[in-house]
């Protein structure tokens, strides 16, 4: 059998490295759209790298941007690929208010350039199509749970970015019978997870305040409640997507919704610490109740959260929580992890890094990466 070939946008992101490694696992040559920049942005992947200089490698690397129509063509016309996985994106959301015009050119019309591309080199009939979709395109949730039945009203320049791309995507499958299928995809994390979105957030956080490197932590809107899974679980769920006999579109959740104020908890929880909260919107605050790791001693009464409404939101959405019976039953698709399990994983990985970045600010010196 030739081995399957995938070009995935978006490689160096936290879901592009989790899809990479499982892609290559399952014997696939993965191509990667990696993006020009001035610092190297391939931590994520670089235990994946092949020397170019070794014959038949299985992990290639192309430079390209979403934006730019032409290198999306050469790329695809020199990969050919059975698979293409378009997870690229300007994936935050408070960022997208900043940057709506680029949010809405990359996110949206960025997947219109790659479904053209595809059509216009006649790959219609050969490369399928994954579409990075997302739980944010309920917004201001219609329904609770939320189905892919369930109408969209998005609440952000990127989650109406998306919504643009939800739908050439469908209008390409039933337009030119192209392969072409939407992951709607709920929150989700892990210890690479990218530094300002919240979960990853409290983690470095908490890590480093157990370890007396850092004093408070600042964070927005406590009460967002978010259904969170695993991102090793959720690569899964696209590789079952596009390996269906036809294309559809499929929402991945845990069916479980957590506030941020108890993400928090369940974080100092990891290393023992028990807070109590006190106050209400912009006024509230955490404080140390015991500490009962012999590892991480805080003072009792220590101020260890409080809110900054820099990190609120223009218009916000408040509770998402997904309903994956249909990829449960069609997909035959299953999380391995539940939330404690997430939150363990990246509390100690983040555990294990700050302590190494202790180590280096103390005076030793030592290189490591996220896969150490
Ligand atoms: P991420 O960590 O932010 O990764 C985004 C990737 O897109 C990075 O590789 C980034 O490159 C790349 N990128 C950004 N703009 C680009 C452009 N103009 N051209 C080419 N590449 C570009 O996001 P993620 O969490 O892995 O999410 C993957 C996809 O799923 C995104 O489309 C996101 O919107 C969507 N999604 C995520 C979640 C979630 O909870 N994680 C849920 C639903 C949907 P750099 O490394 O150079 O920045
Ligand atoms: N980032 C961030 N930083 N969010 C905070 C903070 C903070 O300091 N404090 C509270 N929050 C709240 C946000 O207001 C939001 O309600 C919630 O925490 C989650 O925020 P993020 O982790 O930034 O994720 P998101 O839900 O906005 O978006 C992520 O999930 C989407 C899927 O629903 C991203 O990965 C999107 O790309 C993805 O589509």
């Amino acid at each position: 059998m030739p081995r399957k070939v995938a070009l995935i946008t978006g490689v160096t992101g936290q879901d592009g490295a989790y899809l990479a490694e499982y892609l290559l696992r399952l014997g696939y040559q993965v191509h990667g759209l990696k993006r020009r920049s001035s610092l190297f942005n391939t931590n994520r992947i670089d235990h994946l790298y092949q020397d170019p200089h070794i014959e038949n490698r299985n992990f290639v690397l192309h430079y390209g941007d979403m934006t730019d129509s032409s290198n999306l063509i050469r790329i695809i016309q020199e990969t050919q690929p059975d698979e293409i996985y378009n997870l690229a994106a300007m994936s935050h959301v408070k960022v997208s208010f900043d940057s709506p015009e680029y949010t809405a050119n990359a996110d949206g019309i960025g997947t219109l350039r790659l479904l053209e591309a595809v059509r216009l080199l006649g790959f219609a009939n050969k490369t399928r199509i994954y579409q990075a979709s997302t739980s944010e395109l309920y917004g201001l949730v219609q329904e609770v749970p939320q189905s892919e039945k369930t109408p969209f009203y998005p609440r952000s320049p990127y989650a109406v970015a998306k919504l643009y791309a939800y739908w050439i995507t469908v209008n390409y499958r039933e337009a030119y019978g192209i392969f072409a299928s939407n992951g709607i995809l709920f929150n989700h994390e892990s210890p690479i997870r990218g530094e300002t979105f919240v979960t990853r957030k409290i983690t470095m956080a908490v890590a480093r305040i157990a370890l007396g490197m850092q004093d408070v932590l600042f964070l927005g809107n406590l009460s967002a409640k978010r259904d969170w899974g695993h991102a090793k679980d959720y690569v899964k769920a696209m590789y079952l997507i596009l390996q269906q006999d036809k294309a559809d579109d499929f929402v991945i959740a845990t069916g479980v919704t957590t506030e941020v104020r108890d993400f928090v908890r369940m974080a100092f929880g990891e290393v023992g610490i028990e807070l109590t909260f006190t106050g209400e919107g912009a006024d509230e605050k955490a404080f140390v109740k015991s500490c009962s790791h012999p590892e991480y001693q805080l003072p009792v009464g220590k101020q260890v959260l409080a809110v900054d409404k820099a990190y609120f939101r223009p218009t916000e959405v408040d509770l998402l929580i997904g309903d994956p019976s249909k990829s449960k039953k069609v997909l035959g698709w299953e999380p391995e992890y539940d939330l404690k399990g997430l939150v363990k994983d990246m509390m100690e990985s983040d555990i294990h890094l700050m302590k190494k970045d202790k180590y280096l600010q103390d005076g030793g010196y030592r290189v490591f990466n996220y896969f150490e």
